[in-house]
């Protein structure tokens, strides 16, 4: 069986060569190319170069020579089928299943590639030399476009009742027309239109550099059209998986750390025409993990930099809660925000490269910084806003995959809001303050004594006093303990007793129930929740609320306990069901 073409070239354009060839040979950067000794013979100096821009190693040793395939069978001994499996899983792509539908599904390939090369160049070359286009060369002028960005991107107009359609027909099929999403069927008047007519049409490329889809602009006012509509999803393209300008932009990686995520074509385009070449742009659809993922392959910094108005903030704020989930060690997500009215194209326009750089360099903020400052904004200096706002901060670290970059992230959190209140306990300082408090010999021996208990003890501890001390308020809400699971036997057996008697709807009458009064002592004394209650009523949904995080960490711990078990198991195993068990619960763990 053939590997599809589309495949190979995204495993090609996804790995540099020297990132595979470094897995094995140490590298040197020397200009442009990299050098190294030669893994095919034994050499002092070396003669192995490695050149990321034309994708290809060359020994000058012994003259072998290739692209990454071929250095992986070379060096692993491997079969090509091998070797694209192994590259795959490098570049973080799912293995290729092989199945009847793939050589249709290559056929489809090569038409629709096809379809979309003709369309796009022949517009192009309309655009460029039709005289009758003038309107639409106006119009870039006056957004100051000159020809170099039009071909650079291939820009193109289409004229308001095109032809294009009848040409295709002659050598593709109406459903392979229909498929491309260029064209659509008017039902009243039973012809095919296209969808782009009367617009300027910025293609979208794939990461190897083939045009997939396309985003059109009008270029007259109008009350009843979108300023901008962009290609339906397709066989081959798919909107949460591609960025306007990555094939281009990626090129840049090896000179380059960072790169511009901005939100239109056009910011895209005014960017590169004043020489900021590293952007792209995720067209008007909300960022996607799998679109950090690609530019986190290519560049260590994403500067996301959208419109400076309300939504612009919005995009920011989603894109940014949802991205922070994957940052990664040696990896930054940061934003930019620019001033009320600008987006990057009119900005970098009025402005300059040079400004613009700075601009970024003294304004950018990490991403962390960004939610921190987002949320601060809406807290007021009260103990439940605050409450509010840890929880929220909380929750949002809990996101994150990697679990170093968590751990720094939520300590980062937590310190911002110790500096926002000075005397609370995360204030380390503070802890001394409460040592130097002499205490006294009874609460002494409780402190020895509670020692002695385990933290899951404690929170059962709470638990049970909550449960004992609220029982009509909790008899009305049941659900709130009913999947709740105690570890520790004796805690587990006086739960199950007060739950069953809840549910049947009697009173709880402790002193009548076979209860253990030496246990009914400790949860008494010990329950650290007491000291949260002591001299104050609560009303029910404070009550209520404590339930919850008392359950939380409670089920929490559970996972906890049963991911241990599972990773040993696995570990012992091997086996795809229990990493399967395995990652279900780290994803149950992410969302607590
Ligand atoms: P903007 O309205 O900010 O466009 O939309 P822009 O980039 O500043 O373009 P100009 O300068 O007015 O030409 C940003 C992106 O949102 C999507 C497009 O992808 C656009 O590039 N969009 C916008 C739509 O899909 N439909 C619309 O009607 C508007
Ligand atoms: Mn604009």
């Amino acid at each position: 069986m053939k590997y599809p073409k589309e495949y190979l070239d995204e495993i090609k354009t996804r790995l540099k060569v020297s990132t595979v060839v470094s897995k094995t040979v140490v590298l040197k950067k020397r200009g442009k190319e990299f050098v190294g000794l030669s893994p095919f013979k034994n050499e002092k100096t070396p003669s192995f170069t490695v050149n990321d821009e034309k994708e290809f190693y060359h020994c000058f040793a012994t003259s072998e020579h290739g692209n990454i395939f071929d250095f992986v069978m070379k060096i692993q001994n491997l079969k090509f089928g091998e070797a694209v499996k192994y590259l795959a899983q490098l570049a973080g792509m799912q293995p290729y299943m092989f199945s009847k539908q793939d050589e249709e599904r290559e056929k489809k390939w090569r038409e629709y590639q096809s379809i979309f090369s003709q369309y796009v160049d022949f517009y192009h070359n309309e655009l460029l030399k039709n005289q009758n286009y003038s309107v639409a060369r106006d119009y870039l002028k006056n957004r100051s476009l000159t020809k170099e960005e039009v071909k650079k991107f291939k820009i193109g107009y289409i004229e308001k009742n095109p032809n294009y359609y009848e040409k295709l027909k002659k050598d593709f099929s109406e459903q392979t027309l229909l498929d491309t999403g260029l064209f659509y069927l008017d039902e009243k008047k039973k012809v095919y239109v296209e969808r782009f007519r009367g617009r300027l049409i910025f293609p979208i490329n794939n990461i190897s550099g083939q045009p997939i889809a396309l985003g059109g602009r009008i270029i007259e006012k109008s009350d009843f059209l979108a300023k901008y509509i962009n290609s339906p999803e397709t066989n081959f393209f798919k909107k949460g998986s591609n960025l306007y300008n990555l094939d281009q932009a990626r090129k840049l990686s090896n000179k380059l750390d960072h790169i511009y995520l901005v939100e239109g074509y056009m910011d895209v385009v005014g960017l590169n025409k004043n020489g900021i070449e590293n952007t792209v742009a995720n067209l008007g659809t909300s960022l996607t993990d799998k679109q950090i993922l690609t530019l986190n392959q290519f560049f260590d910094d994403i500067i996301i930099c959208f419109d400076g108005d309300e939504s612009g903030y919005k995009a920011a704020l989603r894109a940014a809660e949802n991205s922070i989930k994957e940052l990664k060690p040696e990896k930054q997500i940061s934003f930019l925000f620019l001033p009320d009215g600008e987006d990057p194209d009119s900005y970098v326009n009025k402005n300059s490269r040079n400004f613009f750089i700075d601009f970024t360099k003294q304004n950018k903020i990490s991403i962390h910084q960004f939610i921190f400052s987002h949320y601060k904004k809406q807290t007021e200096n009260n103990p439940s806003s605050m409450a509010i706002f840890e929880k929220k901060l909380r929750s949002i670290a809990n996101t994150i995959k990697d679990d170093y970059i968590k751990k720094y992230v939520l300590e980062y959190f937590l310190e911002k809001i110790a500096e926002l209140t000075p005397h609370s306990n995360y204030n380390k300082k503070n802890y001394n303050y409460k040592k130097t408090i002499k205490s006294l010999d009874s609460t002494k021996k409780i402190f020895r004594d509670s020692q002695s208990l385990t933290g899951v003890e404690l929170k059962e501890f709470s638990l049970l006093y909550l449960l004992i001390n609220n029982s009509n308020l909790i008899q009305e809400n049941l659900h709130l303990i009913e999947n709740i699971k105690l570890f520790t036997e004796v805690n587990r057996q006086v739960f199950e007793e007060l739950l069953s008697k809840l549910k049947s709807g009697e009173k709880l009458l402790i002193d009548e129930m076979n209860i253990d009064k030496q246990l009914l002592d400790k949860i008494e004394k010990f329950a650290p929740i007491k000291h949260i209650l002591k001299n104050k009523l609560k009303d029910d949904y404070e009550i209520i609320e404590l339930f919850e995080d008392i359950s939380r960490d409670l089920i929490n711990y559970d996972l906890e306990h049963r991911i241990q078990e599972l990773e040993s198991k696995f570990s012992k195993d091997l086996s795809e069901v229990t990493f399967n068990e395995l990652k279900e619960l780290k994803k149950k763990q992410n969302i607590n």
